[in-house]
């Protein structure tokens, strides 16, 4: 019987794997019938114009795993005892050559019981963009590769046992006590090592206190508009979405709901997406709010590194008493996302059942890229690292604010400006919505983004996000920055039918 396999020379899988593919995938769909006596191995090495040994390697694999099995003497069956269900009787796929992947079988299978949906993180044009105003990027260039390389060798050559062992799936201490330093001279927050437990970013984290604390029910405030990544996390774990209006001065903290709340997340320092700095009275009574009705409030302060105006505001849980705060840091701002490093820093207890469930999860983060951190951090590159990037985020930040004003008049309405890595334009009735802009300026090659675009929940779809645009300013430079908005701007003049546009506002100064 000969049997129809296709080897290709050029494929990166050996010989030896292309024919225990193709025999497994031919018994999987019944084109090699169970019980059937398979060509001997010399036979099939001479049909396919390879080794004998490589096909015996290859039918020796397809024993092991029970596709097949030897009479000794006889030759080689295809495993009459393979039960029915795992065999693909889809004629279409029998009439293959077997090097089909999978089809759909006919079986009602369990439902999945997870549901939820996904932030926008990726930004779907970047390929067909010029010039890029993407929310909440660091420059590429700002990455510290030179250090990151000299610390990875240099802890890869103590490595030791580090790399084969697991680790305390809080995350090494050495990184932990570095967190907690930094923390305290930054953000005023005083906590011990202990407290902070390492994540695979904010993201992680939030999972992590979801996990926590949230059952179906469980109601959960959030700012109105918030994070996307946040909100539909805690959904996901069946929460009640509680939404709070925010307004020019963050969170307005006089709609809180008083009773029944398991937590509120919230991001003080710059709300997301329109900016604002909670100020020190809505701290107080937020605080109090949580004292009084029992909540949690989780501080997520992802990109509280870059304050443009004053030096930063103590973070929410540096002025918490009761230990109501559970405080979210991010790297993916500072040094870059893909890092996919952050850290929480949880009341007391909060900690052991933490540390309990990050175990079942994860195990704990990689070793190297911690260790790797916990130097750049307590060696002082990182303060340096941030002292720089702040210095050029300003200037960025001053020149595409600057480039609004002198394309659309001094007079635009800007909100964010404080700190972070983005700005909010609050577009004026003369111009058309923020999804309308964000369509023409793709079309001339430059990416600004209406809320939902850059991971934005808006729970009304209010008016406000209809007329905001978001504008990243971190990973542009000024020749970027000058260039886009005045094609913005052009495009915005000579676009075919305007939308309650009046021509007399963009008369460049
Ligand atoms: C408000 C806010 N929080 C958290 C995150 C996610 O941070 P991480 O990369 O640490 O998961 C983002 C990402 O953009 C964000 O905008």
């Amino acid at each position: 019987m000969q049997i129809s396999i296709e080897l290709d020379s050029q494929s990166n899988q050996s010989l030896q794997n292309q024919i225990f593919e193709a025999i497994r995938q031919q018994i999987l769909s019944g084109v090699l019938k169970s019980g059937v006596l398979m060509l001997s191995t010399r036979a099939l090495s001479e049909q396919l114009d390879v080794s004998r040994n490589t096909v015996i390697l290859a039918y020796d694999r397809l024993i092991d795993e029970g596709y097949l099995y030897s009479q000794r003497t006889i030759g080689t069956f295809v495993n009459p005892n393979l039960p029915d269900h795992s065999l693909m009787l889809d004629q279409e796929y029998a009439d293959t050559t077997g090097t089909k992947q999978q089809e759909h079988s006919s079986v009602n299978r369990h439902p999945v019981a997870f549901n939820g949906r996904v932030q926008a993180l990726f930004n779907p044009y970047r390929d067909q963009l010029d010039i890029d105003f993407w929310v909440g990027r660091p420059d590429p260039e700002s990455f510290p590769i030179k250090t990151w390389q000299r610390l990875i060798l240099k802890n890869l050559a103590k490595a030791g046992s580090n790399m084969t062992e697991y680790h305390d799936p809080a995350g090494i201490v050495e990184l932990r006590q570095a967190i907690a330093d930094h923390l305290h001279a930054a953000r005023g927050i005083v906590c011990r090592a202990e407290q902070i437990i390492i994540t695979n970013g904010i993201q992680e984290g939030v999972n992590l206190v979801a996990r926590l604390l949230i059952k179906p029910g469980t109601i959960a405030v959030t700012e109105s508009p918030c994070y996307q990544g946040a909100a539909y996390v805690l959904e996901s774990y069946g929460a009640k979405l509680h939404p709070v209006p925010v307004d020019k001065d963050g969170l307005d903290v006089r709609q809180l709901p008083q009773k029944n709340i398991g937590l509120a997340y919230v991001t003080p320092s710059h709300q997301y997406p329109f900016g604002a700095t909670l100020p020190l009275e809505r701290r107080l009574c937020l605080l109090e709010w949580a004292q009084q009705t029992g909540a949690y409030i989780i501080e997520d302060d992802y990109d509280s590194d870059f304050r443009h105006k004053s030096s930063p505001l103590t973070a929410v849980a540096g002025q918490d008493q009761h230990g109501c705060v559970i405080y979210m840091g991010t790297f993916s701002k500072s040094i870059g996302a893909a890092l996919r490093i952050g850290y929480l820093v949880l009341p007391q207890e909060l900690v052991s059942p933490a540390v309990t469930l990050t175990t079942l999860m994860n195990n704990g983060h990689s070793w190297l890229d911690q260790a790797v951190l916990s130097d750049f951090i307590s060696s002082g590159s990182y303060l340096k690292h941030l002292r720089r990037i702040r210095r050029t985020y300003l200037t960025r930040r001053d020149c595409l604010v600057a480039a609004l004003q002198q394309h659309f008049g001094d007079d635009v309405i800007l909100s964010g400006l404080e700190g972070g890595m983005h700005l909010v334009w609050h577009l004026d009735e003369s111009l058309p919505t923020s999804q309308e802009i964000q369509t023409i300026a793709q079309k001339v090659g430059v990416g600004v983004y209406a809320p939902s675009a850059g991971a934005v929940h808006d729970y009304s779809d209010s008016q406000c996000c209809e007329r905001a645009l978001l504008l990243g300013y971190s990973s542009t430079n000024e020749n970027q920055i000058n260039e886009g908005i005045a094609r913005l701007a052009d495009a915005l003049k000579t676009r075919e039918q305007p939308l309650n546009y009046s021509k007399d506002r963009f008369i460049t100064q």
